[in-house]
């Protein structure tokens, strides 16, 4: 199993480039199932999650091109079945995405329930009853979902509780629904607004992607398009953070920095100089440790959880108390233990952490539990003392791309073990 060997201390600096966004990419390749013609994607990251659900659509008998420069080329003109396997769902939940596009273009699907996971019990109930309530008769049997509907139609749906993936597959399958769907509590994030985004590319008539408030008139059909995926924001997040722990100053190029204020106004808190363009944000820690900071997450607009992982890793070294309160998933907190491993004091109470600063952590083995806590041990190993050894770093392959090379370019001292 490979592991990333990280020898820490050095201050990161020089420029970087954010691939495109996981979790845009994959609903926009579920999304391709809806389209009559060829669907291009560009600016695809990548990674293993990507592939996952490359050979998710492969699986089903779709025709699938990965072309140079990360553009993807999906026709599902030639599709066989409707069905997402076991082997794959358990690797990446997110292939509950194709559930809403298969029902909603062939009338039937047969998703495997994605079961336990690290981080909470994630249940894809709100996915289910969004999908019954156009009109699907859906039956939980032998650990699958499996859905059936003539055509689905448009309905008012209200969700208890903010969901991406959920909203997402709920648009999926209202843009080529009989009439007018609007969701509401829908999820804000800037990937909601991509697929919006790349859906209406496709013919769709989807409105209000960016507010609490989805209005979906369905279409009969949706042709082929070609479409950019957005910046990684979570990537983007999480080399700042990095620079911000090493003292250093970088330059994060081909970002979105309107999507990420949440995140730079707590790293302008901890003490970092931001400067930001249109598609740049450049990052200046004057050499100076961190201060640490409160962070309590929420949904979009709000602080994200996929950052949580990596201002913990901050707050480690940072000067002060810092408290963290986790309020989207439950047990999310695994990368904790392993800090501590570092020397980190940390104090969990129900779903916040209670974390003293200190002045240095000390390199360890240590194990990546889910895709970011491993991104937060990277970070701790590039700021402690000594040679980090993260183990399991499959997680981290799954939502980023190039990991080292990227640190590498940045100057870090970071090598992956085969
Ligand atoms: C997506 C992101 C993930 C991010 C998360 C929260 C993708 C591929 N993944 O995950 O990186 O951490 O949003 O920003 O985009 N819930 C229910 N019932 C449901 C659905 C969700 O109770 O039917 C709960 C979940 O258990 C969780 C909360 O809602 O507590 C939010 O989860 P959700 O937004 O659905 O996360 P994902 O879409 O799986």
């Amino acid at each position: 199993m490979d592991k990333l060997a990280i020898t820490g201390g050095v201050r990161l600096q020089g420029e970087v480039r954010v691939s495109g966004a996981k979790n845009a990419t994959l609903p926009i390749l579920a999304g391709a199932l809806l389209a009559d013609g060829p669907v291009t994607i560009g600016n695809v990251p990548h990674l293993n999650d990507v592939t996952t659900m490359i050979a998710l659509l492969v699986r089903m008998g779709v025709d699938v091109t990965v072309h140079d420069g990360m553009r993807v080329e999906v026709d599902p003109g030639n599709i066989q079945h409707y069905r997402a396997p076991y082997e794959l769902v358990k690797t990446m939940r997110a292939s509950i995405l194709v559930l809403g596009p298969l029902l909603s273009r062939f009338g039937e699907a047969e998703v495997s329930l994605p079961g336990g996971c690290a981080i909470g019990a994630r249940p894809v109930d709100l996915h289910v009853a969004g999908l019954q309530a156009m009109g699907a008769e859906i039956s939980i049997e032998d650990g699958f979902i499996r859905a059936r509907a003539d055509r689905l139609k448009g309905a008012h749906l209200v969700l208890d509780i903010v969901t991406v993936t959920g909203t997402e597959n709920l648009m999926m399958a209202a843009a080529l629904a009989k009439g007018h769907t609007v969701i509401e509590n829908a999820a804000r994030e800037p990937e909601v607004v991509d697929l919006a985004n790349f859906l209406n590319s496709m013919g769709a008539r989807v409105r209000g992607a960016g507010t609490n408030r989805i209005e979906i008139e369905g279409v009969s059909a949706l042709g082929g398009t070609d479409y950019n995926v957005m910046p990684d924001r979570i990537e983007t997040g999480t080399f700042l953070v990095a620079a911000a722990m090493t003292g250093g100053r970088i330059l994060v190029k081909r970002t979105r920095p309107a999507v990420i204020e949440a995140v730079l106004a707590k790293l302008r808190d901890a003490g970092a100089d931001i400067v930001i363009g249109e598609d740049w944000i450049e990052l200046d820690m004057h050499a100076v440790r961190p201060k640490s900071v409160d962070i309590s997450t929420a949904p979009y607009p709000g602080f994200p959880t996929d950052m949580q992982a990596q201002f913990t890793a901050m707050n480690s070294i940072a000067d002060g108390v810092g408290t963290i309160t986790e309020n989207v998933f439950e047990n999310r907190f695994m990368h904790v233990l392993e800090l501590q491993r570092m020397g980190a004091d940390i104090k969990i109470a129900g779903h916040s952490a209670v974390i003293h600063g200190i002045a240095g952590l000390t390199a360890a083995p240590v194990m990546a539990t889910d895709l970011r806590a491993s991104a937060s041990l990277v970070l701790a190993g590039l700021a402690a003392d000594g040679e980090t050894l993260v183990d399991r770093i499959y997680h981290i392959d799954r939502g980023y791309e190039c990991i080292e090379e990227k640190f590498q370019q940045l100057g870090a001292l970071i090598r992956r073990i085969v």
